[in-house]
């Protein structure tokens, strides 16, 4: 296995700026929108709620001259980033309800961040019969902090942002996210006329504008895509490029890898990874950006599976998002977790066997243990995996990996 891959547009970064058309009666247009069966449920809740809606190859046009307000359970119920409807619907036309999202493996996700940052701009909540209404006959600027227990929320900073641009007044976010979807997001809005100042930094000021127009945008490279990539090559030890990427955005990812031995050249829009001798061992805690991400910690406990000596990754955004370690036991990995943290002592060789997916992040790393295990790994379930990951077996093929999608 090695070679080049290109590296599709960012799912996380393209579900809050599909959802932000809805601020304007106006044409918008997308490109590189991935082609994933989550952002296929974006689109669905767009048209529910009234918008025209063309698609076509990686570039999405939406059209949302009039807009409901109401996203019910069997479209959001498919994933938890709908609640991102809920900012553009209430800045818009100052109501929106949408069905609370449910529980999810990876762990608790409450969305009381989003709703505290609705309140602050005077918006009455009220959550009802698995629903959460929220209600503004005008919306005013404030100031208000989205530190949670776990730290920020990415998708409250958008959110919050989103509801803020029509607001009256001054709208201070302190304690914001400051991950690169987020300035996506505000690039966007700022071009569709919105005044957004300190996306990327933890504190972003906006002031209310009237009304929004149409706009057109690229969407950012999709940088777990990158690191899923990059962690590809390590775990095969061979040397592959991944080009159409952000290499500032998959720093932390290309850090860890040097600190476990890997060789990583990096240009503006490309990375290319080598193996250089046996991996080490590594201690590795995620964080919000710019620190190592939480989705692609899963994929990090799949390569230190192999690496010899005692490695342990601290798990701090969502605690208890460990699906992927009893999978890896099954295929020979000796992992021990200890609350938050997963003890990883390397073994020689991993072995290949049926394993199931539970969710997006656990697929790829089963998938890329599947790489280095002897004989053959079944990964079930893998419709995980086409919720985040564009192709990913035939772009693993163009590498040279021994993988096929098999219809059961
Ligand atoms: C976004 O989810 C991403 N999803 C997640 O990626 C990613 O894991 C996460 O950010 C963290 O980077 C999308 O962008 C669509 P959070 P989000 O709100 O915004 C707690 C993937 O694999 N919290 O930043 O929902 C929360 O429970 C997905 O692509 C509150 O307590 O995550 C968590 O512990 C998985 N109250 C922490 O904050 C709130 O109101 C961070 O969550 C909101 C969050």
């Amino acid at each position: 296995m090695a070679g080049t891959v290109r590296i599709s547009g960012s799912k996380n970064s393209a579900l809050p700026i599909l959802a932000a058309t809805l601020l304007t009666n106006e044409r918008c247009v997308i490109h590189r929108v991935p082609d994933l069966s989550d952002v296929h449920y974006m689109l669905q809740i767009l048209t529910h709620l009234g918008a025209e809606v063309e698609r076509a190859s990686g570039i999405v046009t939406v059209k949302a001259e009039k807009v409901a307000t109401e996203a019910p359970y069997d479209v959001v119920r498919k994933m938890r980033a709908s609640v991102c409807v809920l900012g553009p619907l209430l800045g818009r036309e100052k109501e929106a309800t949408v069905s609370l999202p449910g529980g999810c493996v990876i762990g608790d996700r409450p969305i009381d961040l989003h709703l505290k940052g609705f309140e602050a701009l005077g918006a009455a909540v009220r959550v009802h019969s698995g629903n959460v209404k929220v209600l503004a006959p005008s919306l005013r600027g404030a100031s208000v902090s989205l530190r949670g227990k776990l730290g920020t929320t990415v998708l409250g900073t958008d959110n919050v942002m989103m509801a803020a641009v029509l607001a009256d007044g001054v709208t201070v976010i302190q304690d914001a996210a400051r991950e690169p979807e987020v300035v996506d997001l505000a690039d966007f809005l700022n071009k569709m006329g919105a005044k957004i100042e300190g996306a990327g930094t933890s504190r972003i000021v906006i002031e209310g504008v009237k009304e929004l127009h149409g706009a057109e945008h690229e969407v950012i490279p999709d940088r777990i895509e990158a690191g899923t990539f990059l962690v590809a090559g390590a775990i095969a030890g061979k040397k592959v490029t991944i080009t159409r990427a952000n290499a500032g955005h998959v720093a932390a990812v290309a850090d860890a890898l040097k600190t476990c031995g890997y060789q990583i050249a990096a240009k503006s829009d490309s990375l290319t990874i080598q193996a250089n001798g046996t991996p080490r061992p590594l201690n590795l805690c995620t964080e919000g950006y710019p620190g190592f991400p939480t989705d692609m910690q899963a994929q990090m406990c799949a390569l230190l599976a192999t690496a010899p000596g005692e490695s342990a990754v601290t798990e701090n955004i969502f605690p208890q998002r460990f699906m992927h370690v009893s999978e890896l036991k099954r295929m020979g990995a000796a992992i021990e977790l200890d609350g938050a943290t997963a003890r990883i002592h390397g073994v020689a060789s991993l072995s290949g066997a049926p394993v199931m997916a539970s969710d997006l992040r656990a697929s790829a790393a089963l998938v890329l243990a599947g790489l280095k295990a002897d004989g053959m790994t079944e990964v079930s379930r893998v419709y995980h995996i086409d919720r985040g990951y564009e192709l990913l077996d035939e772009k693993l093929s163009g590498l040279g990996a021994t993988i096929e999608r098999v219809k059961v």
